[in-house]
């Protein structure tokens, strides 16, 4: 199981190193931490893998305020989340944006975490199937096929994020299914509201083969239990 853990806006410095320094108590191997971008040059750690929260969707040169593949694979970034639903309404990202930050992170052998989800009004309107479809076929425009199976997706329904709203295990289920139907080979994450409580039914899908967790990544001692009710 692959835990993403994508901190977000949060923690000063002071409070990520207090806070990486417990979270590397925890003895788990899969364990991916997205910091803020200003802690990376700050990430030490023995098990935990580094990944970022974001690229820039240029190569490099005049662009203000941007980070660069090329910059995250020299400070040993392994993983980057991308098309995350906040960057996609804050910072208006297009598929086309997402497009662009995919292929660059392939270039500098970085795994893009692709986010994909629908909206309250997507799901009530039953486009669910056609949102994700979209979102996939157009992030994954013009890549290779052997490239787009080093993609890991996470389903992070909008509405679900910072809710405390889960899809019951049937919704979850379909859903997944239909992406496995599109990339049979990528391996895929859940999240949206995931806690050491909901676990235990989140569990019970089959297809998941790891968790995005936003909140919970800053609780460790509630990450501690829901690492352990995860594992029995
Ligand atoms: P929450 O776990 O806080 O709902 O956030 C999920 C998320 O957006 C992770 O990327």
């Amino acid at each position: 199981m692959l835990i993403v853990l994508n901190n977000k806006c949060n923690l000063t410095k002071e409070e990520f190193l207090f806070y990486q320094h417990k979270l590397n108590t925890l003895a788990n191997e899969n364990i991916i931490l997205c910091p803020s971008t200003i802690h990376i040059p700050n990430f030490k750690s023995h098990h935990l893998i580094l990944g970022a929260q974001n690229v820039s969707s240029n190569e490099m040169g005049a662009y203000t305020g941007e980070i660069s593949a090329s910059q995250l694979a020299s400070f040993n970034v392994k993983y980057c989340l991308v098309g995350h639903s906040e960057r996609r309404v804050y910072q208006k990202e297009e598929d086309s944006d997402i497009n662009k930050k995919i292929k660059l992170l392939l270039k500098e052998k970085i795994i893009p975490i692709l986010c994909i989800g629908e909206t309250k009004e997507e799901k009530n309107a039953n486009k669910t199937k056609e949102v994700l479809t979209k979102e996939l076929e157009n992030a994954l425009k013009d890549i290779a096929t052997t490239d787009k199976e080093k993609l890991i997706i996470a389903y992070e329904p909008v509405w679900s994020i910072g809710t405390g709203l889960i899809p019951t295990t049937e919704d979850l289920t379909e859903i997944l299914k239909i992406v496995k139907e599109l990339l049979p080979k990528n391996k895929l994450l859940y999240g949206g509201s995931v806690t050491e409580e909901n676990i235990t039914m989140l569990k019970n899908c089959p297809l998941i083969d790891g968790y995005l967790l936003g909140g919970l990544s800053l609780k460790v001692s509630n990450l501690k239990d829901f690492l352990t009710k995860l594992t029995y």
